[in-house]
């Protein structure tokens, strides 16, 4: 076989180099879109969260822990006219009407009438008017506590917001007493309420019992004024419950009818 011409030569040597030239041209195009393709992927990972940045909820608000009424509505008698709680007014007369209780003593701090009341509830005013002093430099004074069924009926005026019938007050139970400053200003008046003893009162005997038995805006569940020297013992633990929670009357607290009158 015969040698190509030199011319023929260069030719196919022309067209060789030519093709490899698009070759390679081909591949430089395809390796540069397969690595456009793979920097695409790779940037729109980076746009997406890593694990570590994965962004977490704000955890939760801790709920509060839900309210639990633990307090024992029925650990005493409303009924019994010997226990603490007792309710007294003018639809809860004592029972009987002529109820006294057994364990009277005489309250031994300052008074304006000898004062007689249940031992634990004497107790208690003790504390109070000794806090009042040594916490406050007040000096209070007793102006009425145990009355009897008798001692009410001289007592009660026929104006039924301010005194109680016989055999419906309070005092019968030998769980409260009126308060006023050892001074005797503003004794068994309203205006003893802006006195210091009366605030200082208003604001504390629930730490030792007693709750302001009827507050100035109570008339129509109470059925009387505003007696800001009247003190009723139900325990500590009941006056701190009542004090805690706001709220002021018997009525309300054990859910009884309001008492405004006698039917
Ligand atoms: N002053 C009160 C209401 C009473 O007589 O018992
Ligand atoms: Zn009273």
């Amino acid at each position: 076989m015969s040698q190509p011409s030199p011319a023929v030569q260069r030719r196919r040597m022309t067209v060789a180099v030519a093709l490899i030239l698009v070759l390679l041209a081909v591949a430089v195009v395809v390796v540069g879109a397969v690595s456009a393709g793979a920097n695409g992927g790779a940037a729109g990972a980076s746009a997406s969260p890593t694990p570590t940045e994965t962004p977490r909820p704000a955890p939760a608000e801790a709920a509060p822990p839900a309210t639990v009424d633990t307090f024992d509505k029925a650990a005493h008698s409303l009924d019994d006219p010997m226990s603490i709680w007792v309710v007294v007014n003018k639809l809860r007369p004592m029972n009987p009407l002529d109820f006294e209780p057994e364990d009277l003593v005489f309250v031994p701090v300052e008074y304006t009438f000898e004062p007689y009341m249940r031992q634990e509830a004497s107790d208690a005013v003790v504390a109070m008017f000794d806090a009042a002093e040594s916490e406050a430099d007040l000096f209070l004074a007793s102006n009425s506590a145990f009355r009897s069924f008798g001692a009410q009926e001289n007592i009660y005026d026929g104006d039924d917001l301010s005194t109680a019938r016989p055999g419906f007050s309070e005092h019968q139970t030998g769980l409260t007493m009126d308060i006023g400053a050892s001074s005797g200003e503003c004794s068994i008046e309203q205006c003893f309420g802006d006195m210091p003893e009366g605030i200082w009162l208003r604001d504390n005997a629930y730490r030792f019992g007693f709750i302001l038995r009827y507050p100035a805006d109570k008339t129509a569940v109470t059925g009387y004024e505003w007696e800001p020297w009247h003190f009723r013992y139900v325990g500590i633990p009941l006056a701190t419950e009542m004090h805690d929670r706001g709220i002021t009357t018997l009525e309300e607290f054990f859910g009884l009818p309001p008492a405004p009158s006698y039917e």
